[in-house]
């Protein structure tokens, strides 16, 4: 995000400070006055912060609407019980939508008692609750993606790097000896993307061997130390590392430049999301590849089913499945991609809109399409 709009985006926060306070626990006379909650479970994890960003810039771009839009923010820094306070906050302070994204998806009771009784419309982002709980209410929806989608893309990177290059076979024995970095347990994104990583592969006829695994939930440095571990116990076998997100991947690389590993010496390694920092080590060739997630386009869907929801305007155009649902498509990065959207971002610094089709794939997206 520029300047400028980091700049914007923190005035509509105070903005919204003031906002609410004026308005203490009444809901808003007007309906075009939109008070967003945003509750997400943890301010370090570094596709969360730039998907709450994206927010950001997506709901004031309704100003222009004749929409007045005012959030508040608040990380739960990895407590349920802490989120569920900060909820009813939200709620006090006269918010009339909420965006969750859940510490623990399992647990979203409380939450969603407390928006009932106040009638207050919650949009669930990227940690979904379970379909009997997203029943509980007609008034809660979720917004994020197919995980499924996204473990089968990276299996996919994978086999198509095999294929081209017999050389990732280290030890020729036929078979392609790997590690696993997952995010945390009982999260959608972790189970559902690693068992579907490796399917792919073996759908695909690639023997595979599992070296080992390491929980390292979602985290940068955690996934270095669980990396250094398998190194140790595996000496130079490890031949590929698959990650559930990117900033895993980068903590594996992490480990192998702490113990002065050769560029030749090394093992494949792919992650998930297309942050930025991961997107750049895809263009500087450390990261074979990566799977964008397309937080743009959730952002943008949540902005627009949010400002719906308080206004009453705008619900039939959305196309939700499942009733309650919208999933954006994820799609597959290497060296071309990452390219083109870094370059893309950096001629327009605030938001670059990537749910779109990439000239190499059919990603569609329920917002239309754009091209590089
Ligand atoms: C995933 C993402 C991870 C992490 C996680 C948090 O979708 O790939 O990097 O942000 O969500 O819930
Ligand atoms: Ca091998």
């Amino acid at each position: 995000m520029g300047m400028k709009r980091m700049m914007a985006a923190g005035i509509v926060v105070c903005m919204g400070v003031q906002l609410f306070c004026s308005c203490g626990k009444e809901q808003p006379k007007e309906e075009r006055q939109v008070h967003m909650g945003v509750a997400y479970y943890d301010q370090s994890d570094t596709y969360i912060n730039t998907l709450v960003a994206c927010l950001k810039d997506e709901i004031q771009d309704y100003e222009e609407d004749n929409v007045e839009t005012a959030l508040l923010l608040r990380s739960a820094a990895g407590s349920q019980r802490i989120q569920n306070d900060q909820v009813k906050e939200l709620i006090d302070a006269g918010c009339n939508v909420l965006c969750v994204n859940l510490v623990d998806r399992a647990d979203p009771s409380e939450i969603i008692d407390l928006a009932r009784e106040n009638d207050v419309p919650i949009i669930f982002f990227n940690r979904e609750p379970v379909a009997e709980d997203l029943r509980q209410w007609d008034r809660l929806y979720y917004v994020g993606a197919v995980a499924a989608q996204s473990g089968i893309m990276q299996g996919e990177l994978a086999v198509e790097l095999i294929g081209s290059n017999p050389s990732i076979d280290r030890n020729k024995d036929g078979k392609i000896q790997y590690v696993v970095l997952e995010g945390e347990a009982g999260h959608q994104d972790a189970i559902i993307r690693t068992e579907n990583v490796v399917d792919t592969m073996k759908q695909n006829g690639i023997e595979i061997e599992k070296l080992g695994n390491g929980m390292a939930n979602w985290n940068r440095a955690q996934a270095q130390n669980q990396m250094l571990q398998m190194i140790s116990q595996n000496q130079n076998k490890i031949e590929l590392v698959l990650a559930n997100n990117d900033d895993m991947a980068l903590g594996a690389i992490d480990a192998y430049e702490k113990l002065n590993y050769t560029e030749s010496a090394l093992p494949v390694f792919l992650g998930i999301d297309g942050t930025d920092v991961g997107l750049e080590a895809v263009r500087d060739q450390k990261l074979a590849g990566t799977v964008y997630n397309d937080k743009e386009g959730q952002a943008e869907a949540m902005a627009e089913l949010a400002i719906a929801l308080v206004t009453g305007e705008g619900m039939e155009k959305i196309e939700f499945e499942n009733e309650r649902y919208i999933y954006l498509p994820y799609f597959k990065v290497t060296q071309r991609e990452a390219e083109k959207l870094l370059k893309r971002r950096q001629s327009s610094p605030a938001i670059f809109s990537v749910h779109c089709q990439l000239s190499s794939q059919k990603a569609e997206s329920n917002q239309g399409e754009y091209n590089f």
